[in-house]
Parts: C-alpha cells; sequence; structure tokens
C-alpha cells in the first residue's frame, strides 16, 4: 500500500474512534459540548495519535490497545490549539479553514473546552488503567501515564517561552528549546507510547525517541515555514501571522532557505534511523518525508 492511502485508512480509523468520545447530550453544558467537538473533530492531520498506532506496529499487530493513548493525545493536541489561538496567546481567527474556537464561540468558552479536552484525556487513560488487571501490563501504562503528564507540561512551557519572547530577540537555543518543547514534545511522546506500549527493548527505544527528535523538530520548521509561504486555502491557517506578530521561528531567525536546509537534514538523519527498523518501518519514512513536503 502506497503511503498516501495507509495514511488515510489510519485517519479515518482515528476520526471514528474520536467520534466514540464526542458527548451529545442535551445537558445546560451542551455548547460547552458542542465547542470541544467542533475542534476535535475539525479535521486535523491526526499525526500524533497515528504515529502511537504504527510505532506500536513497529512490534506488535494488535494495535488497538493504544487507541485510548492515541485517542488522549489528540484531545491534548486540540487543547493546546485552541488555546494557543485565544486572543491572549496567538490572536488567530482561521484554523482548518474555520473560524477558531473562541471565534466560533466566545473565549470564556474557548478556554474551558480547552480545559475539558485536556481533562478528558486523563480521564480516558484512567479508565483504560482501571480496565487492566494485567500486572505487566499495567505497569507499562502507568510509566506512559507519567510521560504523558510531562510532555504536556513540556507543552505548556514550550508555549509559555514562545509568548514570552514574542517581538523579542531569541538565541539559538532558546529557539530550539521553544520548538523542541512546544511542539517536539508532544511527537516524541506518541513515538515513546507505542514503542513503551509494546514492550520495546530499551535500546529499540532510544533509537526511536531519537527519530522523534528530528521529526519533532522538522515538524514546527516546517510549520515555521508555511507561515511564510503556505497557501492559506490548503493550510487552512493564517498565513504571514507569525511575522505579523514578531513571533520567534526558525524563518525569523535563520533565513527561509537555511530553514529549509535545516528541514532536509533533520528529515535525511529521521529516515537513516527508521531504515534501522527494516521494511516495518516504510510508513516512518514517509511520515518523516511527509511533514518535510506538506502543504498544510
Ligand atoms: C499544528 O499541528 C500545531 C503545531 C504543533 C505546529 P498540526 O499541523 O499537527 O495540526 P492539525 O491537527 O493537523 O491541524
Ligand atoms: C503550535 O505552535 C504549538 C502548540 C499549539 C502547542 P504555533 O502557534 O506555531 O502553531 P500554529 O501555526 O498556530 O498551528
Ligand atoms: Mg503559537
Ligand atoms: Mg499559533
Amino acid at each position: 500500500m502506497d503511503f498516501k492511502t495507509e495514511l488515510k485508512q489510519y485517519q479515518n480509523q482515528i476520526e471514528q474512534e474520536l467520534e466514540k468520545y464526542v458527548r451529545k447530550e442535551a445537558c445546560p453544558e451542551r455548547i460547552l459540548n458542542e465547542s470541544m467537538e467542533y475542534s476535535l473533530m475539525a479535521g486535523g492531520k491526526r499525526l500524533r495519535p497515528i504515529l502511537v498506532l504504527v510505532t506500536y506496529k513497529l512490534f506488535k499487530d494488535n494495535y488497538e490497545v493504544c487507541m485510548p493513548y492515541a485517542v488522549a493525545i489528540e484531545m491534548i493536541h486540540n487543547f493546546s490549539l485552541i488555546h494557543d489561538d485565544l486572543p491572549a496567546i496567538d490572536n488567530d481567527d482561521i484554523r482548518h479553514g474555520k473560524l477558531t474556537n473562541h471565534k466560533k464561540f466566545n473565549e470564556a468558552t474557548a478556554i474551558l473546552a480547552g480545559d475539558g479536552l485536556l481533562n478528558n484525556s486523563y480521564i480516558v487513560i484512567s479508565e483504560d488503567l482501571l480496565n487492566t488487571s494485567n500486572k505487566y501490563e499495567l505497569e507499562k501504562k502507568l510509566k506512559v501515564f507519567n510521560e504523558f503528564s510531562n510532555a504536556v507540561d513540556r507543552m505548556i512551557a514550550g508555549e509559555y517561552v514562545d509568548t514570552e519572547f514574542e517581538g523579542k530577540e531569541i538565541s539559538s537555543e532558546y529557539l530550539e528549546y521553544t520548538h523542541k518543547n512546544k511542539t517536539a514534545a508532544l511527537l516524541k511522546l506518541c513515538v515513546r507510547m507505542g514503542a513503551i506500549l509494546a514492550g520495546a527493548e530499551e535500546k529499540e527505544l532510544i533509537k526511536l525517541t531519537d527519530y522523534a527528535d528530528k521529526i519533532g523538530l522538522a515538524f514546527q520548521i516546517k510549520d515555521d515555514i508555511l507561515s511564510v509561504e503556505g497557501n492559506e486555502l490548503i493550510t487552512g491557517k493564517p498565513v504571514g501571522n507569525d511575522e505579523a506578530k514578531g513571533k520567534c521561528t526558525y524563518v525569523s531567525k535563520y533565513g527561509l532557505e537555511k530553514s529549509k536546509e535545516i528541514l532536509e537534514e533533520m528529515t535525511k538523519d529521521a529516515i537513516e534511523i527508521a531504515e534501522g527498523f527494516g521494511n516495518k518501518a516504510e510508513f516512518l519514512k514517509g511520515l518523516a518525508n511527509y511533514i518535510k513536503d506538506r502543504n498544510k
């Protein structure tokens, strides 16, 4: 199966899984639920949950066991996007080609919808923990739970530093720190969750973590590039907004050409690491290229 077809299959599977967690009942907080659904089901690429599944599949076939973790990370991701778009942070009006959550609803609802998705991710995971009676499986899942919480903590810290440095000069070191925390931390978590849940050995986990570090940073560099030369009709979010806000990005720091060179290099490194896993890692290789070449 070619990469695009396989990606689409995974995306469909994640969409179906996420649907199960959407609350539909009529109740006083109905609008809050709609607001959470609005962002969760807005048509993201679902790369984080897919990473959990495909990393697990390097080692084992029954990848359905990681679905709760795949769902939970997509909830966290959408929480981060809702809050990232708020006036106090990036003040963006459009995402996924639609109004951002606070524009569609209002700020209070968007803040609470983000909080709701954050907390729901923990509900999903804790329910899976409660349903796990095998001691060995439970131990792995508790390790994953701890890494999950720490990665969310890093994403929040990265968002803080990103906001703090708006309109200021940033050192290369702090810029890398921002990108590694606000974006790469969650992508790395996904790869590690899949591997840990599948019982990967430490040396495999180290290699996959290395792969994830590369694609994680590459992902945000590409996001910085798309903010300059992307097509709004395709990215579904404003182009030129990073520059307008004085955001510290790889493009503002190193320029477009150099950023593209760094992106190429990161992708090459990631592919080389994935090659160490043989034919089974074909999709991970494809994903590294997809991150580099994507137009949304
Ligand atoms: C956007 O992430 C935010 C960043 C971390 C750069 P994605 O581009 O993965 O978001 P969606 O869910 O696919 O829209
Ligand atoms: C996104 O950073 C990182 C998180 C949301 C955690 P950006 O602000 O650069 O991403 P976009 O461009 O709004 O998606
Ligand atoms: Mg931001
Ligand atoms: Mg933003």
